[in-house]
């Protein structure tokens, strides 16, 4: 059973992604964290990000299993993950990565920006998750204010329209959603009433 999951950034779909994968007792994967990895070695060696052929090589000794989020979470480290993820060659290497731990049993829950289009194209269900740019902005910038950061609103929605952008309108895989992908507009609800929906939207697709 594989659950396709994507979405903007702050759209909720990581979250919901590892309550489905909990839920369903399902291995998870996020898929973002892989773009962000070889961004943050390529930032920490001070090389550009359009260095294809050093992105490539990274991503081929990548651990998945030792990917730190709270460190691979940093707004730049965000930023250039957006960039990288224009490489072809990267996101070709990092696809094969992402599919093997797609077809390891039980199955999985991946999230990302082309799961449902390229990554599992034939996933058992896949679900785009969006809301609006304020409430995503909202969001975030309340994530951060609750730890105590730092986070102005009005950068905060200008950031995430400017990455939903540049991930949307890239030649390779663009972020889309994939024609037999199911909705959810998670804009009015709260994360309980978005888990409850996608549940219903699983339960509903295994069952058919
Ligand atoms: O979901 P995230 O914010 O961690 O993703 C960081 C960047 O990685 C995002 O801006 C675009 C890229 N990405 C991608 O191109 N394809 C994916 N499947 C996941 C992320």
């Amino acid at each position: 059973m594989i659950i396709a999951i994507d979405g903007p950034a702050a759209s909720g779909k990581g979250t919901l992604a590892r309550r489905l994968a909990d839920h369903f007792g399902l291995r998870h994967l996020d898929t973002g964290l892989t773009y962000r990895a070889v961004a943050a070695a390529l930032l920490a060696k001070g090389l550009p990000l359009g260095d294809e052929k050093i992105a490539v090589e990274m991503a081929r000794h990548l651990d998945l299993a030792n990917m730190d989020k709270s460190v691979l979470s940093a707004h730049e480290i965000g930023e250039a993950a957006s960039r990288v993820a224009t490489l072809a060659a990267l996101r070709t290497e990092l696809v094969k990565l992402q599919q093997r731990f797609a077809a390891a049993p039980p199955g999985a829950v991946l999230d990302g920006r082309d799961i449902g289009t390229v990554v599992c194209p034939n996933a058992t269900v896949k679900l785009f998750v969006t809301a609006s740019p304020e409430a995503r902005a909202r969001r975030r910038t309340d994530e951060l204010l609750s730890k105590g950061e730092q986070a102005d609103y009005k950068s905060i929605l200008e950031d995430l329209k400017r990455r939903d952008a540049r991930d949307s309108q890239r030649t390779v895989a663009p972020m889309k959603q994939a024609r037999d992908a199911h909705l959810l507009d998670t804009t009015e609800m709260d994360i309980e009433t978005a888990f409850q929906a996608a549940v219903d939207i699983v339960t509903q697709a295994c069952d058919a």
